[in-house]
């Protein structure tokens, strides 16, 4: 087989560089280790900035995303049992939008199926070739066969394990990590939200979030710790645990429903640098991770994607390889600064067990500065709703 563009993964990454491509007339073969199925039931990021929206209607699969979505204009922090409203509007006259993940995967996917392009799942051993200079392949197997894709550029878009950034030679990347001393424990309920907008709860016993998927499903996350596991956390107890780190209000608009997921994450900051190796370029997950508290993950993705498909875009019209050569210190430059919102949300928000007097009141102080000053709330409102891609 021979193709322009191979793409590794079939997340949101993948799948968004693969129908924008498409739609440009650039070929590309979508190759993912999971079945379609096991992807659509990964329950992850909910919140959409404006940038990423755009590029979901620039990949012509925005529809039910603007009939379903839940349009947020603000967010809610809520700090010694008093709630603070961050408005968005007044503040930097922007809004995001709250829509699963899954959601977004399931229209990318219907998308490609309308538009014919083809998406190999439950592809095995999946592994590059001559990334570094001339015809790139991507060798793997699929129902006991071997098979070979022959293609000028490989995208990387097959999240933190992939095989796609550990098929770089180490001596060339450099890595920076974070690992925080805590996870979050998230569960999803068909019950309405405690309040309109997320409540991001700041509270001695540990950070709590109240987001939701729709009018009718909650997604809830307690702050637990790193060797917690999700059998210590029947429903009841996740539950009385929430009521104690939420506001009076928020606590008794709670109810009880049983989950119908639950999981926990750790949290983490990484990056990788450099994106690119020869004919690879990495997107998303696979070169850089956020901790969830900014709500970034998903958005981070989908402004690499757009900086390559421009780039991918420029090759083959302008035979340029200008934009691919900028291609990783552009992304980087967004990356590097969803980053440190990300940490800078989680480090004022959560509780860190190793943290001193001193550093819990530093913490207590940048919470009241901020929200008692236009100024930081209005910073915080421009990092939420996303900085711009140019
Ligand atoms: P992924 O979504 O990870 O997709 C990569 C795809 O590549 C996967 O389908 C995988 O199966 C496939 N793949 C991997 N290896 C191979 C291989 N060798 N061959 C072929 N295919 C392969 N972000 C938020 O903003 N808010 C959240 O609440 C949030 N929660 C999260 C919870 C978890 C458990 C995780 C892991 C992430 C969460 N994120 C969250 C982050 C957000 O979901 C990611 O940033 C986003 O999914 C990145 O998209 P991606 O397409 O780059 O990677
Ligand atoms: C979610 O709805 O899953 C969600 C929302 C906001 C975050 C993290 C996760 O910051």
């Amino acid at each position: 087989m021979r193709t322009q563009v191979a793409i590794i993964g079939a997340g949101p990454s993948g799948l968004l560089l693969g129908q924008l491509l498409s739609k440009h007339g650039i070929a590309n073969i979508v190759l993912e280790q999971r079945s379609a199925d096991y992807v659509l039931s990964r329950i992850r990021a909910g919140v959409i900035e404006q940038g990423a929206a755009e590029l979901l209607d620039e990949a012509g699969v925005g529809n039910r995303m603007h009939r379903d979505g839940l349009t947020h204009d603000g967010i809610e922090i809520s700090l010694g049992g008093q709630r603070h409203r961050i408005d968005f509007q007044a503040l930097v006259g922007k809004s995001v939008i709250v829509y699963g993940q899954t959601e977004i995967t399931r229209d990318l996917m219907d998308g490609r199926l309308a538009a014919g392009g083809q998406t190999l799942y439950e592809t095995a051993d999946v592994s590059l070739h001559q990334i570094e200079h001339g015809r790139a392949s991507v060798r793997y197997r699929s129902g006991g066969v071997e098979q070979e894709i022959e293609c000028d550029f490989v995208a990387g878009c097959d999240g933190f394990h992939g095989v796609s950034r550990k098929s770089i030679p180490e001596h060339v990347l450099k890595f920076y990590e974070r690992v925080y001393p805590f996870g979050w424990l998230g569960i999803l309920v068909d019950q309405p939200p405690v309040s309109a907008e997320l409540i991001y709860a700041s509270h001695e016993r540990g950070f709590a979030l109240c987001s939701m998927r729709s009018r009718t499903r909650s997604r809830l996350y307690l702050q637990c710790r790193l060797d917690d596991h999700i059998e210590d956390w029947p429903d009841g107890r996740f539950y009385e645990e929430l009521r104690r780190r939420l506001d009076d209000n928020a606590a008794s608009a709670l109810g009880r429903g049983a989950s119908i997921e639950k999981s926990i994450a750790p949290l983490r900051s990484f990056v990788a640098e450099p994106m690119r190796y020869g004919n690879l370029f990495l997107a998303g997950d696979a070169a850089h991770i956020v901790p969830p508290t900014g709500a970034k993950g998903l958005n981070l993705a989908a402004s690499d994607v757009y900086y390559l498909w421009q780039a991918l875009m420029e090759y083959y019209r302008e035979q340029s390889t200008a934009g691919l050569d900028a291609y990783s210190a552009r992304a980087l430059q967004r990356v590097w600064k969803a980053e440190r919102f990300s940490w800078w949300m989680t480090s004022i928000l959560h509780c860190f067990p190793e943290s001193s007097g001193f550093d819990q009141k530093m913490q207590r102080a940048e919470l009241e500065y901020l929200l008692s000053s236009r100024a930081a709330m209005t910073a915080l409102a421009e990092n939420y709703v996303g900085l711009p891609y140019k």
